[in-house]
C-alpha cells in the first residue's frame, strides 16, 4: 500500500519550455491528499535533478538534447527500481514523455514480462532514422521496444525490452509516415479515436486489457495528457483535436482499477505554463484518484 511518487522535470524531449513545471503542478492540485484519502502510504522522493542551464541543444545533434536526456532516464531507471525493489508503487509525474524510457526499463528490472497500455494522440515509436523534429519524447517507445540510437535503447540494459505483442496504444490521431511503417513491422495494436468511437471505451478496454495482460506478470499506464481532448487539457506542448473525453478517460482508469493490473504509472506533458487555471494537472490528479479506486458512488 506504498506509492513512491518521483517527480522528473524534464523538457529537453519536447520542443515548448514550462513542461519542466509538471511535476509541481501535479502536487500543487492536491495529489497527496488525495491518495492519502485512498488510505495509501505516500514517499514523495522529490524531484530528480536536470541541468538547467541549457537553452539550445548542442550544434550538430541530430537528436535534441540527448546527452541529458540519456543521463537523466538512467537515473530515473535506478530510482524506479529501487522503490519497486521494496514493494512500492512507482508514480512518476512528467515532465516530457521521454522520461517513459527510465520508467519502464526500471520497471522491467523486476517485472521481465511486462505490458504497457500506452494512452496518447501520438504514438511515440520515431527514431533517429524517421524523426522530423529531432524532438526525444517522440522516440520513447520505440526505445523501449529496443529501437533507435544505441543512447536511448541502451539505458538500463538494452536487453530489458518489451514484447510488442504486449504494447497497446489507446487514443492516438496523430502518428507520423515512419511511425506508421514500424507499427505494421512490428505488429502493435493501436486502438485510434476512430476505434474509441466505433466500438466505445469499454470493449477497447477489454481488448486493451487482454493483449497487455496475455503471458505478461504486471502492467504500465503510460499516460500522456495529450491523448485527452485539448477541451479538458489544454496545458499540453503537442495538442490534437478529438481526443478523449473527460469519461472515456476516467472510466479506462476505473476498469484498470477494477482489473488490478498495474504495477507502476506515469502522467506525462503537463505543461502548465500553456494551460488555465492548472487545469491539465488538475485533470491529470483526477485521473491519478481513478486510477487508485475512487469510485463516484
Ligand atoms: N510525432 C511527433 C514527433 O516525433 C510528435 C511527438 C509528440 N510526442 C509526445 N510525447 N507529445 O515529434
Ligand atoms: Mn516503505
Ligand atoms: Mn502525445
Ligand atoms: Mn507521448
Amino acid at each position: 500500500n506504498n506509492i513512491s511518487i518521483i517527480g522528473v522535470p524534464l523538457q529537453y524531449g519536447a520542443d515548448r519550455k514550462g513542461v519542466d513545471l509538471g511535476p509541481d503542478a501535479i502536487r500543487g492540485a492536491n495529489l497527496h491528499e488525495r491518495l492519502k484519502a485512498l488510505g495509501f502510504n505516500i514517499d514523495d522522493l522529490g524531484d530528480l535533478g536536470v541541468q538547467r542551464m541549457m537553452t539550445v541543444p548542442q550544434e550538430g545533434e541530430k537528436l535534441k538534447h540527448l546527452s541529458e536526456i540519456k543521463r537523466v532516464n538512467e537515473e530515473l531507471c535506478d530510482r524506479v527500481a529501487g522503490e519497486m525493489g521494496k514493494g512500492h508503487f512507482p508514480l512518476v509525474l512528467g515532465g516530457d514523455h521521454s522520461i517513459a524510457i527510465g520508467t519502464i526499463k526500471g520497471v522491467l528490472q523486476h517485472v521481465k514480462r511486462l505490458g504497457v497500455i500506452w494512452f496518447d494522440a501520438h504514438t511515440d515509436v520515431n527514431t533517429h532514422e524517421t524523426t522530423h523534429s529531432g524532438n526525444i519524447h517522440g522516440m520513447s517507445l520505440a526505445a523501449v521496444l529496443g529501437y533507435g540510437h544505441p543512447d536511448l535503447v541502451g539505458i538500463g540494459g538494452a536487453e530489458n525490452k518489451l514484447n510488442p505483442e504486449n504494447v497497446v496504444i489507446i487514443g492516438a490521431r496523430s502518428i507520423d509516415p515512419g511511425e506508421r511503417t514500424f507499427l505494421k513491422e512490428k505488429g502493435i495494436r493501436v486502438f485510434t479515436m476512430h476505434d474509441i468511437d466505433k466500438c466505445g471505451m469499454k470493449q477497447v478496454m477489454e481488448e486493451a486489457i487482454e493483449i497487455v495482460t496475455n503471458g505478461t506478470d504486471g502492467v504500465h499506464l503510460s499516460l500522456d495528457l495529450d491523448g485527452m481532448d485539448p477541451g479538458v487539457a489544454p496545458g499540453v506542448g503537442t495538442p490534437v483535436n478529438g481526443g478523449m473525453s473527460y469519461r472515456e478517460s476516467h472510466f479506462a482508469m476505473e476498469m484498470l482499477f477494477e482489473r488490478d493490473i498495474l504495477v507502476s504509472a506515469e502522467f506525462v506533458e503537463v505543461n502548465p505554463m500553456l494551460d488555465q487555471h492548472n487545469m491539465t494537472a488538475i485533470t491529470a490528479v483526477e485521473l491519478i484518484g481513478s486510477v487508485f479506486g475512487e469510485r463516484i458512488l
